[in-house]
């Protein structure tokens, strides 16, 4: 099964694809976690793409088609890309690189929220800084405040947290991401879930359409 989530950022695709990677037994392959890790590692990797991420920008095309290419799609065969494609190029890039090994998408599961909820969401996440498991202060808050319920390692607020980071990037998303929806429609590939519900019934939304993929595989 190789699927991709969209949607804007704070959606709930990193939320959704650690549970559902989990479920049906996927690689979950965020480009966000890949580029963190690489900044937080200190590789040359990371060196390059630190100023796009504390700017809210996308980090550019060949370079993200390139890292996914190699640690994702040589190494994995049914995975959820979290976070890519995020431009047109991309997509081409995702199916170019697809096609060339004789294989294709499944599905693109689109989380659709408005940008008010995706402010709201983004200016209130905390991550642990052991897991990466993802909270929000109000709406899916940690049993202990400050503390991953999972690790129980300190949880962090991302360095793209502030209100003006985060109004660069539901731009950037509106400008370049979006088009993909139409673009993934036309592709006869969409399938949407109204993420503006809770956690639990996003979650029962997205692993009914997965199941409904498996169907027909
Ligand atoms: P990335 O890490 O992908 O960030 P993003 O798209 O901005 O998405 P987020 O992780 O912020 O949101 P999400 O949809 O995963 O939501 P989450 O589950 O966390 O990318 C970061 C940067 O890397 C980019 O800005 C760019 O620089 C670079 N980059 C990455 N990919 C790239 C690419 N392909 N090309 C170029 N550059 C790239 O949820 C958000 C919050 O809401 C959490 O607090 C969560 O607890 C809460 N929440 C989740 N679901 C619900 C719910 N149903 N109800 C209430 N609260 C909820
Ligand atoms: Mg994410
Ligand atoms: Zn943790």
């Amino acid at each position: 099964m190789k699927l991709v989530f969209l949607g804007a950022p704070g959606a709930g695709k990193g939320t959704q694809a650690a549970e559902m990677a989990k479920r049906f037994d996927l690689e979950h392959a965020s480009t966000g976690d890949i580029f963190r890790r690489a900044v937080a590692g200190g590789s040359e990797l990371g060196a390059t793409v630190k100023s796009y991420l504390d700017g809210g920008r996308l980090v550019p095309d060949e370079l993200t088609a390139r890292v996914v290419g190699r640690m994702v799609l040589e190494e994995e065969p049914d995975f959820i890309l979290d976070g890519f494609p995020r431009t047109l190029p991309q997509a081409r890039l995702l199916e170019e690189m697809l096609n060339a090994r004789g294989e294709e998408l499944d599905g693109v599961i689109y989380f659709e929220l408005g940008h008010e909820d995706a402010m709201v969401r983004l200016t209130g996440r905390v991550v642990c800084g052991g897991c990466g498991r993802n909270y929000h202060v109000k709406f899916m808050p940690p049993a202990e405040e400050g503390v991953c319920d999972r690790c129980g390692d300190e949880l962090i607020v991302r360095s793209d947290s502030s209100r003006e980071v985060v109004e660069r990037r539901l731009r950037e998303y509106e400008e370049k991401t979006e088009p993909l929806v139409g673009y993934y429609t036309r592709a006869g590939l969409l399938k949407t879930v109204d993420a503006t519900r809770s956690p639990a019934e996003v979650s029962g939304a997205t692993e009914e359409l997965i199941k409904s993929l498996m169907n027909d595989e």
